[in-house]
């Protein structure tokens, strides 16, 4: 690793300068959806509900373009698929922060705080792909912060918790083989100020764990509480944040912040994935962080947290589970799906969720299937076909659609919705008819498309300034002059 040594050098000796204030409420913002809610709408759902730090998982333009002057703080990251090459090449890492960091963090432009090194790159489910780049990817990353002279921007790693020893919180360790790449990490995050950012996922052991006791992911108390020593633990998370806390206690860092990157319950596709039991899980959980009791090890102490997520994203990969397209707080267009208060353990009208207010919807209309159709011989590979390509979930066994008298039209609906109601998207072999009338029912709700950005993408950034634009932008920008955004 000649070349991260290289530019390791870099590095100046950055001492924490301004204290960082941790604590407080945040959102991840993803968007894997079929015509995803535009950024301008999404900024607006943020500030009518006071939502003052988001965390993205890229830095793209469009996004970061639609926060500029919005006085949200922003955390930015660098895809997996980036950590190879900013580990490998000199000059990557610089690149990447006057693109993705100097370009926009300016005054008046976006407040970028964080910038995340990857996701979850130590994932059990990788195999160990990047733990051989994360360390030195994250090393270039700082020092090219360091050296762009971003002292207020930090970077940090979200983890996942499998990253700790599966035991009592008092005896987490962190796990043996990632050692020797998290030593010199918690050297830097010590030395900058920033904090260890993990995910934390009580639905998913419950998920994978059918004899998970349900009572001890909330906080009303359980039956089957972990007593560990004189501590009893009433609440998964306060032993996930204490099994956090003796792990880099015991690496020699007993009082470096925490971070929650991803803390969040979902709504449907899978058991337990309920709106009621998402939205206890959320008030509870908030209320609880944002008390500033504290856990047992750590008492009165404010983590910063970020609720995953925002909104529903119907394009995201199920291999995890089929919950994974319902973590949103509101669904994809922006509506509430629960009463959730985000203030700390008030009932202040004031700080009560709100759904966006007309979101930019498609045309009021449904693909239904058409039953005065006979012959069924052919439905299922229809369905199947709908299914494999847009959001099916909610059929699935318990969840809203389950009990559909026609699942067809659920399957039918959701792949002309994602296909941005074009009306040859709605034939299947002449099962199909387009309806105006709204075929949902209850809580089983059939999406109607927003309508589609054009010119921006939901995977890929794009990059649409010239390169004569960029360098005036970067003029501009370094003059403390807001650039002219197109
Ligand atoms: C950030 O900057 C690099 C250029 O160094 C670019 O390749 C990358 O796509 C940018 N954007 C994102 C979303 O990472
Ligand atoms: C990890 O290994 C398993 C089992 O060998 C394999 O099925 C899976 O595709 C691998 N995943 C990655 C990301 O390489
Ligand atoms: C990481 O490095 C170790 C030791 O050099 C090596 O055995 C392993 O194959 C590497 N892993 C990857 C994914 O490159
Ligand atoms: C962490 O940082 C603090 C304050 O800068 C310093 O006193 C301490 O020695 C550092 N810890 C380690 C293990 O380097
Ligand atoms: C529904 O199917 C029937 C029987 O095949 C057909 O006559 C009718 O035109 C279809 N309706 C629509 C709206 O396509
Ligand atoms: C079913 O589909 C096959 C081809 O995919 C077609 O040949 C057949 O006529 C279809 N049957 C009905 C009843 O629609
Ligand atoms: C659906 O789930 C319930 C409860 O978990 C179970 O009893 C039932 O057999 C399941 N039905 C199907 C069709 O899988």
């Amino acid at each position: 690793m000649a070349r991260v040594a290289l530019l390791s050098l870099l590095v100046l000796s950055m001492t924490a300068s301004a204290a960082i204030c941790v604590g407080g409420l945040g959102v991840n913002w993803g968007n894997q959806a079929f015509n995803p809610l535009p950024p301008k709408d999404v900024v607006k759902l943020l500030q009518m509900n006071s939502v003052t730090k988001v965390k993205i998982f890229d830095a793209n333009y469009d996004i970061l373009k639609s926060l500029v002057g919005s006085g949200i703080e922003v955390m930015v990251a660098a895809p997996n698929y980036a950590l190879y090459d900013l580990a490998n090449n000199p000059n990557a890492a610089t690149e990447w922060v006057k693109q993705n960091v100097t370009r926009f963090n300016f005054k008046g432009g976006v407040d970028i705080k964080w910038v995340a090194v990857g996701n979850e790159p130590f994932l059990t489910a990788y195999n160990g792909s990047y733990l051989n780049t994360t360390l030195p990817a994250f090393q270039n990353m700082q020092a090219a912060l360091d050296a762009a002279g971003h002292t207020g921007v930090r970077a940090i790693i979200p983890f996942n918790a499998d990253v700790l020893t599966n035991v009592k919180p008092s005896a987490t360790t962190f796990k043996p083989e990632y050692i020797a790449q998290i030593g010199p990490m918690l050297e830097i995050m010590n030395r900058t100020g920033a904090p260890f950012c993990m995910n934390l996922y009580p639905y998913i052991s419950l998920y994978m764990d059918s004899g998970y006791p349900v009572d001890y992911a909330f906080f009303s108390g359980t039956t089957s509480p972990n007593v560990d020593g004189a501590i009893t633990y009433q609440n998964a998370l306060d032993a996930s944040l204490d099994g956090l806390a003796s792990a880099l206690s015991k690496a020699g860092y007993p009082s470096m912040p925490i971070m929650l990157g991803e803390i969040g319950w979902p709504t449907d596709g899978a058991r337990s994935a309920t709106v009621d039991l998402a939205g206890r899980y959320m008030q509870d959980m908030i209320t609880h962080l944002q008390s500033g009791i504290g856990t047992p090890l750590r008492p009165n102490v404010f983590v910063e947290f970020y609720l995953f997520g925002l909104l529903d994203e119907n394009s995201k990969s199920i291999a995890p589970g089929p919950f994974e397209r319902h973590w949103g707080v509101f669904y994809y267009d922006g509506v509430a799906k629960y009463p959730l208060n985000l203030a700390s353990g008030t009932t202040n009208a004031a700080t009560a969720i709100k759904s966006l207010v007309n979101p930019p919807y498609m045309a009021e209309q449904f693909c239904v299937l058409n039953t005065s159709v006979i012959d069924r011989t052919n439905l299922t590979q229809n369905v199947d076909y709908a299914c494999g390509i847009a959001d099916c979930t909610a059929l699935n066994n318990g969840s809203t659609c389950a009990t559909l008298a026609e699942p067809a039209s659920y399957a039918f609906n959701s792949y002309f919705q994602a296909m941005s109601q074009d009306p040859g998207a709605c034939n299947f072999q002449g099962y199909a008819m387009i309806v105006t009338e709204n075929p949902s029912q209850g809580a089983c709700r059939f999406p109607i498309s927003l309508v589609p950005t054009t010119g921006s993408s939901s995977g890929a950034p794009s990059w649409r300034l010239s390169s004569a634009a960029l360098t005036l932008a970067l003029v501009l920008s370094s003059l403390g002059v807001l650039w002219p955004i197109t």
